[in-house]
């Protein structure tokens, strides 16, 4: 994670983007380049060069980015920064299925570097779908164009790592064998949101949460990821996915490890990494049946989201027509170690909801003691932490109050920090820290092998509970709804019930 006050420029590097026509390049890739260069955070000596299969001229790719950019930008562009961005930019045409055509790259990249001077450094970015990873990454190694010698190689991997534990495992062997872990960079943009890296300063920089962050007074988390959105044009890959692996292994185990973990020694890259993958591998690993009874699954049916018309997910474009495959997910999971042991962390997400929300809740226990229960006073609100990306980024506090008055009355409040209120920043994509700290060679946001099996090995009794039952439990909801109602019986059983969401 960059510091902020001491922002070095990265060193003379090339950033190669396979998979350059697609949506990710145009929509975050380019636009976060865009901003680091308007920041000068890109290095002076700096070459792009977008590996594609149809042939595109330089020309045509950097017209074709340039228009990605003016949509997608989160700034106003800026032509003087775009120009010197886009000057930058060469494109190349390579295919992994004809080997020759990475030996022709390879000697591309040799002339342009030799002409940019960018000494060697290479960042190679899949923005591709994952089925050409291993492909693309064996090519790469058998022309040498990962070997360090006496210059930096880095390949960034986006997501989805694997599809449930096999696969990753696989997968992380399969690269291990062409490159160094070091090398290796699995991005999950959910880090380069500001209120997902605060969640360790918060934590670790004030000295009034840490000692009640603990089974003694937390009565239990939830973390939500709502989206209003329905599947839209990804149904191909959506339908193969569905909320859990496209969602919870990632993003919402991002987010419970770095609220969950223990403090690391030091805040660097082996340190974090090595607690996050602990707190993962403590999640208790469910059986079938556990892991069916303390979950939901739905799928939205067709609806509206306020004044959106949603179609019917069977309906959707590449969606097959009898397709089990959840749009919505909900568990309940336990950490066996001594800080949580006892303390349930419930999990929810899915798409076609009624808001979009994406927020870590932390319920404290109630006061151990009813002094109020002689007054007119029945029941105390609940006293949350809640730390919020989405819609807002920032932190809520909710506590008891006595409303003013001759007689006891209380009432919740809410006492609220917004980001915006207090720094004024220029909107990011959230790809900007994550590109400049894998140019730097920082590595803490990354995800590093054993976190991302630690995470698959936890929601693989899941994914095997789901695939037995098929359409036996999938639970249909409606577009603009809170999910389905099973997921509030999840919690009702213990007792609880979700934060009401606005
Ligand atoms: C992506 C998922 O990784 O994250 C999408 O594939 C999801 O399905 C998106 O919509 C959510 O990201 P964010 O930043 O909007 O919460």
């Amino acid at each position: 994670m960059a510091d902020a006050h001491v922002q070095k420029k990265p060193d003379p590097c090339s950033f190669v983007i396979f998979g350059v026509t697609g949506d990710l390049t145009h929509r975050l890739v380019i636009p976060a380049l865009y901003n680091l260069a308007a920041g000068h955070l890109l290095p002076d000596k700096f070459c792009v060069v977008g590996v594609a299969r149809n042939g595109m001229s330089s020309d045509e790719l950097i017209d074709s980015l340039m228009k990605g950019l003016r949509q997608y930008a989160t700034r106003p562009v800026d032509e003087s920064v775009a120009k010197r961005l886009f000057e930058c930019v060469t494109a190349v045409e390579a295919d992994p299925s004809d080997p020759a055509s990475f030996d022709a790259l390879r000697d591309r990249l040799d002339r342009l570097e030799a002409k940019r001077e960018t000494g060697g450094n290479r960042l190679f970015y899949l923005a591709t779908p994952p089925s050409a990873f291993l492909p693309i990454s064996r090519e790469l190694s058998r022309t040498g164009m990962l070997a360090e010698n006496g210059s930096w190689r880095r390949l960034v991997v986006e997501k989805p790592f694997g599809t449930d534990l096999a696969s990753a495992k696989t997968l992380n062997a399969e690269l291990l064998k062409l490159m160094d872990e070091h090398q290796i960079y699995r991005i999950d943009h959910y880090l380069g949101k500001e209120t997902v890296q605060n969640i360790l300063v918060l934590r670790f920089a004030n000295g009034m949460f840490e000692p009640i962050w603990n089974r003694n007074h937390i009565d239990h988390i939830q973390i939500t990821v709502d989206e209003k959105l329905g599947v839209g044009h990804r149904g191909s890959f959506y339908d193969a996915t569905g909320a859990l692996r496209d969602m919870v292994p990632n993003h919402l185990f991002q987010l419970l490890s770095l609220v969950a973990m223990e403090p690391p020694a030091r805040f660097d890259a082996h340190a974090v990494r090595s607690e996050k993958g602990e707190v993962l591998s403590s999640i208790q690993t469910q059986t079938e049946e556990e892991a069916q009874k303390n979950s939901v699954r739905g799928q939205y049916r067709a609806g509206k989201v306020g004044d959106t018309e949603i179609e019917d997910y069977r309906k959707t474009e590449d969606v097959k027509s009898g397709s089990t495959t959840e749009t919505y997910a909900a568990l309940k999971l336990t950490i066996d170690n001594w800080r949580w042991a006892g303390v349930p962390f419930y999990l929810r997400t899915g798409k076609a909801l009624g808001v979009k929300r994406t927020e870590i809740a932390i319920k404290f226990k109630q006061a151990p003691f009813a002094m109020f229960r002689d007054t007119s006073v029945d029941r105390l609100s609940q006293n949350y932490l809640v730390i919020s990306t989405e819609p807002t980024e920032g932190i809520e506090l909710q506590f008891n109050t006595k409303v003013p008055g001759p007689t006891i009355n209380i009432d919740g409040v809410e006492m609220k920090f917004r980001y915006k209120d207090y720094f004024r920043t220029a909107p990011s994509t959230g790809y900007e820290t994550l590109i400049y700290d894998c140019m730097i060679g920082d590595n803490i946001l990354f995800q590093r092998a054993d976190s991302v099996e630690a995470g698959w090995a936890a929601v693989q009794p899941f994914i095997n509970a789901w695939k037995k039952a098929g359409a036996r439990g999938l639970k249909i909801y409606d577009p603009g709804s809170e999910g389905p109602e099973e997921a509030d019986e999840l919690l009702a059983r213990d007792g609880r019930s979700w934060r009401k969401l606005t």
